[in-house]
Protein backbone atom coordinates (compact mmCIF):
# COMPACT_ATOMS: atom_id res chain seq x y z
CA UNK A 1 0.00 0.00 0.00
CA UNK A 2 1.30 3.43 -0.53
CA UNK A 3 1.51 4.95 2.71
CA UNK A 4 1.68 8.57 1.45
CA UNK A 5 -1.39 8.67 -0.21
CA UNK A 6 -3.10 7.35 3.27
CA UNK A 7 -2.09 10.60 5.43
CA UNK A 8 -3.65 12.85 2.23
CA UNK A 9 -6.94 10.84 2.64
CA UNK A 10 -7.11 10.98 6.11
CA UNK A 11 -6.55 14.75 6.21
CA UNK A 12 -10.04 14.96 4.35
CA UNK A 13 -11.91 12.98 6.82
CA UNK A 14 -13.61 14.53 10.10
CA UNK A 15 -12.32 13.49 13.52
CA UNK A 16 -14.83 11.64 14.48
CA UNK A 17 -15.47 8.02 15.65
CA UNK A 18 -17.09 6.88 12.09
CA UNK A 19 -16.39 3.06 12.92
CA UNK A 20 -14.40 2.83 10.42
CA UNK A 21 -10.57 1.62 11.10
CA UNK A 22 -8.51 4.15 9.76
CA UNK A 23 -5.12 3.33 8.10
CA UNK A 24 -2.59 5.92 8.96
CA UNK A 25 0.64 6.88 6.56
CA UNK A 26 4.26 8.28 7.92
CA UNK A 27 2.61 11.35 9.24
CA UNK A 28 0.89 9.69 11.67
CA UNK A 29 3.60 7.01 12.96
CA UNK A 30 5.56 10.13 13.60
CA UNK A 31 2.82 11.85 15.42
CA UNK A 32 2.29 8.91 17.67
CA UNK A 33 6.49 8.10 17.95
CA UNK A 34 6.14 11.67 19.66
CA UNK A 35 3.23 11.43 21.95
CA UNK A 36 3.89 7.77 22.61
CA UNK A 37 7.20 8.96 23.80
CA UNK A 38 6.12 11.47 26.31
CA UNK A 39 3.54 9.60 27.92
CA UNK A 40 6.42 6.86 28.53
CA UNK A 41 8.25 10.15 29.87
CA UNK A 42 5.90 10.67 32.31
CA UNK A 43 5.37 7.72 33.68
CA UNK A 44 9.02 7.37 33.70
CA UNK A 45 9.24 10.53 35.66
CA UNK A 46 6.73 9.49 38.07
CA UNK A 47 8.71 6.01 39.07
CA UNK A 48 10.93 7.26 42.02
CA UNK A 49 7.81 9.55 42.92
CA UNK A 50 5.68 6.62 44.04
CA UNK A 51 6.01 5.67 47.53
CA UNK A 52 4.32 4.72 51.13
CA UNK A 53 2.76 8.60 52.50
CA UNK A 54 2.37 10.11 48.95
CA UNK A 55 -1.37 10.51 47.86
CA UNK A 56 -2.44 9.62 43.98
CA UNK A 57 -3.46 13.42 44.04
CA UNK A 58 -0.27 14.71 44.28
CA UNK A 59 1.20 11.90 41.46
CA UNK A 60 -1.71 13.28 39.36
CA UNK A 61 -0.18 17.01 39.71
CA UNK A 62 2.71 15.87 38.97
CA UNK A 63 1.66 14.38 35.73
CA UNK A 64 -0.10 17.19 34.46
CA UNK A 65 2.54 19.93 35.17
CA UNK A 66 4.55 17.31 33.72
CA UNK A 67 2.83 17.31 29.93
CA UNK A 68 1.88 21.02 30.08
CA UNK A 69 5.57 21.82 30.71
CA UNK A 70 6.26 19.76 27.56
CA UNK A 71 3.55 21.43 25.17
CA UNK A 72 1.36 18.38 25.67
CA UNK A 73 -2.70 18.29 27.06
CA UNK A 74 -3.77 15.85 29.33
CA UNK A 75 -6.29 13.75 27.28
CA UNK A 76 -8.16 12.49 30.22
CA UNK A 77 -8.84 16.02 31.46
CA UNK A 78 -12.46 17.00 31.32
CA UNK A 79 -12.91 13.65 28.71
CA UNK A 80 -16.64 12.93 29.36
CA UNK A 81 -16.54 14.64 32.56
CA UNK A 82 -13.42 13.38 33.83
CA UNK A 83 -11.42 16.12 36.15
CA UNK A 84 -7.83 14.34 36.98
CA UNK A 85 -4.72 13.98 34.96
CA UNK A 86 -4.20 10.07 35.08
CA UNK A 87 -6.11 7.39 36.09
CA UNK A 88 -4.72 5.43 39.16
CA UNK A 89 -6.08 2.00 39.76
CA UNK A 90 -4.85 0.68 43.41
CA UNK A 91 -5.26 -2.94 44.06
CA UNK A 92 -8.62 -4.54 43.57
CA UNK A 93 -9.69 -1.34 41.68
CA UNK A 94 -9.57 -3.06 37.77
CA UNK A 95 -9.39 0.80 36.30
CA UNK A 96 -10.59 4.52 36.07
CA UNK A 97 -9.32 5.28 39.52
CA UNK A 98 -9.82 8.89 40.33
CA UNK A 99 -6.99 10.32 42.22
CA UNK A 100 -7.77 11.38 45.40
CA UNK A 101 -5.83 12.31 49.04
CA UNK A 102 -5.98 8.79 50.12
CA UNK A 103 -2.26 8.08 50.90
CA UNK A 104 -0.52 4.68 49.58
CA UNK A 105 0.62 2.43 51.60
CA UNK A 106 3.56 -0.34 51.96
CA UNK A 107 2.46 -3.36 49.85
CA UNK A 108 0.09 -1.53 47.70
CA UNK A 109 0.55 -2.46 43.90
CA UNK A 110 -0.95 0.87 41.38
CA UNK A 111 -2.12 1.20 37.49
CA UNK A 112 -1.16 4.52 36.16
CA UNK A 113 -2.54 5.31 33.15
CA UNK A 114 -1.73 8.60 31.18
CA UNK A 115 -2.89 9.88 27.82
CA UNK A 116 -1.45 13.05 26.14
CA UNK A 117 -2.07 14.44 23.21
CA UNK A 118 0.84 15.95 21.21
CA UNK A 119 0.07 18.03 18.24
CA UNK A 120 -2.99 15.87 17.92
CA UNK A 121 -1.78 12.41 18.41
CA UNK A 122 -2.89 10.50 21.52
CA UNK A 123 -0.17 8.53 23.53
CA UNK A 124 -2.13 6.10 25.90
CA UNK A 125 -0.25 4.14 28.26
CA UNK A 126 -0.03 2.55 31.66
CA UNK A 127 1.95 0.56 33.94
CA UNK A 128 2.07 -1.19 37.05
CA UNK A 129 3.90 0.36 40.38
CA UNK A 130 4.60 -1.68 43.55
CA UNK A 131 4.68 1.24 47.04
CA UNK A 132 7.55 -0.33 49.03
CA UNK A 133 7.71 -4.00 49.23
CA UNK A 134 4.81 -6.42 47.91
CA UNK A 135 4.26 -9.49 48.48
CA UNK A 136 4.45 -12.44 46.42
CA UNK A 137 1.04 -12.96 44.65
CA UNK A 138 0.62 -9.27 44.10
CA UNK A 139 4.14 -9.47 42.08
CA UNK A 140 3.35 -12.61 39.99
CA UNK A 141 -0.34 -11.19 39.05
CA UNK A 142 1.89 -8.50 37.74
CA UNK A 143 4.47 -10.39 36.00
CA UNK A 144 1.25 -12.82 34.40
CA UNK A 145 -0.34 -9.33 33.01
CA UNK A 146 3.29 -8.01 31.49
CA UNK A 147 3.95 -11.19 29.93
CA UNK A 148 -0.13 -11.47 28.63
CA UNK A 149 0.43 -8.30 26.75
CA UNK A 150 4.09 -9.22 25.51
CA UNK A 151 2.24 -12.56 24.37
CA UNK A 152 -0.80 -10.16 23.11
CA UNK A 153 1.78 -8.03 21.15
CA UNK A 154 3.75 -10.66 20.25
CA UNK A 155 1.18 -11.71 17.60
CA UNK A 156 0.50 -8.31 16.07
CA UNK A 157 1.55 -8.15 12.16
CA UNK A 158 0.39 -7.99 8.67
CA UNK A 159 -2.46 -10.59 8.08
CA UNK A 160 -2.91 -11.98 11.63
CA UNK A 161 -6.42 -11.00 13.28
CA UNK A 162 -7.93 -9.08 16.03
CA UNK A 163 -8.63 -12.78 17.76
CA UNK A 164 -5.41 -13.84 17.87
CA UNK A 165 -4.36 -10.95 19.94
CA UNK A 166 -6.94 -11.26 22.53
CA UNK A 167 -6.32 -15.18 22.04
CA UNK A 168 -2.72 -15.10 23.09
CA UNK A 169 -3.24 -12.70 26.13
CA UNK A 170 -6.13 -15.00 27.27
CA UNK A 171 -4.95 -18.46 27.09
CA UNK A 172 -2.03 -17.19 28.61
CA UNK A 173 -3.10 -15.37 32.06
CA UNK A 174 -6.19 -18.53 31.97
CA UNK A 175 -2.96 -21.20 31.65
CA UNK A 176 -1.54 -18.85 35.10
CA UNK A 177 -5.00 -19.35 36.78
CA UNK A 178 -5.58 -15.87 36.19
CA UNK A 179 -8.53 -14.03 34.74
CA UNK A 180 -9.35 -11.67 31.90
CA UNK A 181 -11.31 -8.81 32.30
CA UNK A 182 -14.18 -8.80 29.90
CA UNK A 183 -15.92 -5.46 30.16
CA UNK A 184 -13.16 -3.33 28.77
CA UNK A 185 -11.10 -3.28 26.48
CA UNK A 186 -8.34 -2.01 23.93
CA UNK A 187 -9.47 0.37 20.98
CA UNK A 188 -7.79 2.50 18.02
CA UNK A 189 -5.94 5.53 19.30
CA UNK A 190 -4.80 8.30 16.85
CA UNK A 191 -5.78 11.75 16.22
CA UNK A 192 -9.13 10.00 18.20
CA UNK A 193 -8.96 9.05 21.81
CA UNK A 194 -11.13 5.97 21.72
CA UNK A 195 -11.31 4.73 17.74
CA UNK A 196 -12.39 1.75 16.16
CA UNK A 197 -11.56 -1.44 16.20
CA UNK A 198 -12.35 -2.50 19.81
CA UNK A 199 -9.20 -4.58 20.99
CA UNK A 200 -10.68 -7.83 23.26
CA UNK A 201 -8.02 -9.26 25.70
CA UNK A 202 -9.81 -12.73 24.78
CA UNK A 203 -11.12 -14.47 22.10
CA UNK A 204 -10.30 -17.08 19.23
CA UNK A 205 -7.25 -17.53 17.28
CA UNK A 206 -8.17 -16.83 13.34
CA UNK A 207 -11.28 -14.54 14.58
CA UNK A 208 -12.17 -10.84 14.27
CA UNK A 209 -10.87 -7.99 11.85
CA UNK A 210 -7.73 -8.73 9.58
CA UNK A 211 -4.71 -6.27 10.51
CA UNK A 212 -3.29 -4.44 7.90
CA UNK A 213 -0.03 -1.93 7.92
CA UNK A 214 -1.60 1.78 8.89
CA UNK A 215 -3.58 0.30 12.20
CA UNK A 216 -3.02 2.03 15.35
CA UNK A 217 -4.27 0.49 18.24
CA UNK A 218 -4.10 0.05 21.78
CA UNK A 219 -3.63 -3.48 24.03
CA UNK A 220 -4.41 -3.13 27.78
CA UNK A 221 -5.33 -6.39 29.28
CA UNK A 222 -6.79 -5.88 33.00
CA UNK A 223 -5.97 -9.76 34.69
CA UNK A 224 -7.55 -10.66 37.82
CA UNK A 225 -6.44 -12.84 40.43
CA UNK A 226 -9.71 -14.51 41.02
CA UNK A 227 -13.00 -13.81 38.86
CA UNK A 228 -13.43 -11.54 35.93
CA UNK A 229 -16.22 -9.52 37.01
CA UNK A 230 -16.52 -6.15 37.48
CA UNK A 231 -18.65 -3.06 38.87
CA UNK A 232 -18.00 0.49 38.33
CA UNK A 233 -18.19 2.12 42.05
CA UNK A 234 -21.28 5.19 42.80
CA UNK A 235 -18.90 7.86 41.08
CA UNK A 236 -19.55 6.69 37.57
CA UNK A 237 -16.16 5.70 36.86
CA UNK A 238 -14.35 3.21 39.88
CA UNK A 239 -13.95 -0.38 38.31
CA UNK A 240 -13.61 -2.50 41.01
CA UNK A 241 -13.63 -6.44 41.27
CA UNK A 242 -16.46 -7.86 42.34
CA UNK A 243 -14.88 -10.88 44.58
CA UNK A 244 -12.41 -8.14 45.99
CA UNK A 245 -9.28 -9.85 44.43
CA UNK A 246 -6.14 -7.92 43.23
CA UNK A 247 -6.36 -6.80 39.66
CA UNK A 248 -3.11 -5.14 37.30
CA UNK A 249 -3.43 -3.64 34.00
CA UNK A 250 -0.60 -2.30 31.42
CA UNK A 251 -1.05 -1.26 28.03
CA UNK A 252 0.84 0.10 24.98
CA UNK A 253 -0.56 2.37 22.12
CA UNK A 254 1.22 0.63 18.81
CA UNK A 255 1.01 0.59 15.24
CA UNK A 256 0.98 -2.48 12.84
CA UNK A 257 4.15 -1.89 10.30
CA UNK A 258 4.34 -3.92 7.13
CA UNK A 259 6.11 -6.36 9.21
CA UNK A 260 5.57 -6.19 12.46
CA UNK A 261 4.46 -4.13 15.74
CA UNK A 262 5.80 -0.64 16.64
CA UNK A 263 5.41 0.58 20.36
CA UNK A 264 4.84 3.88 20.44
CA UNK A 265 5.16 4.36 24.30
CA UNK A 266 8.35 2.41 24.69
CA UNK A 267 10.11 3.77 27.74
CA UNK A 268 13.42 5.17 26.80
CA UNK A 269 14.98 4.23 29.83
CA UNK A 270 13.55 0.78 29.80
CA UNK A 271 11.18 1.77 32.94
CA UNK A 272 7.98 0.05 31.61
CA UNK A 273 8.15 -2.49 33.94
CA UNK A 274 9.35 -0.67 37.01
CA UNK A 275 11.02 -2.66 39.65
CA UNK A 276 8.71 -4.06 42.42
CA UNK A 277 10.24 -4.56 46.03
CA UNK A 278 9.76 -8.24 47.34
CA UNK A 279 7.90 -8.54 50.64
CA UNK A 280 8.66 -11.63 53.32
CA UNK A 281 5.60 -13.88 52.23
N1 LIG B 1 -6.57 5.88 29.45
C1 LIG B 1 -7.79 5.11 29.51
C2 LIG B 1 -7.70 4.10 28.39
O1 LIG B 1 -6.77 3.36 28.39
C3 LIG B 1 -9.01 5.94 29.40
C4 LIG B 1 -9.25 6.78 30.58
S1 LIG B 1 -10.62 7.74 30.27
C5 LIG B 1 -10.74 8.67 31.66
O2 LIG B 1 -8.45 4.05 27.46
F1 LIG B 1 -11.61 9.57 31.40
F2 LIG B 1 -11.05 7.91 32.64
F3 LIG B 1 -9.57 9.22 31.93
CO1 LIG C 1 -6.51 2.96 26.31
CO1 LIG D 1 -4.99 4.29 29.02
Amino acid sequence: MNLGQSDALLAAEPLVRTGAIRLHGPEGFEGMRRAGRLAAECLDMLVPEVKPGVTSEHLDDLARAFLLDHGALPACLYYKGYTKTVCISANHVVCHGIPGPKALREGDVINIDVTCIVDGWHGDHSRMYGVGAVPFRARRLVDVTYEGLARGLAAIKPGARLGDIGHAIQSYVESQRCSVVRDFCGHGVGQIFHDAPNVLHYGRAGEGVELKPGMFFTVEPMVNLGKPAVKVLADGWTAVTRDKSLSAQCEHSVGVTETGVEIFTASPTDLFKPPIQAAAG
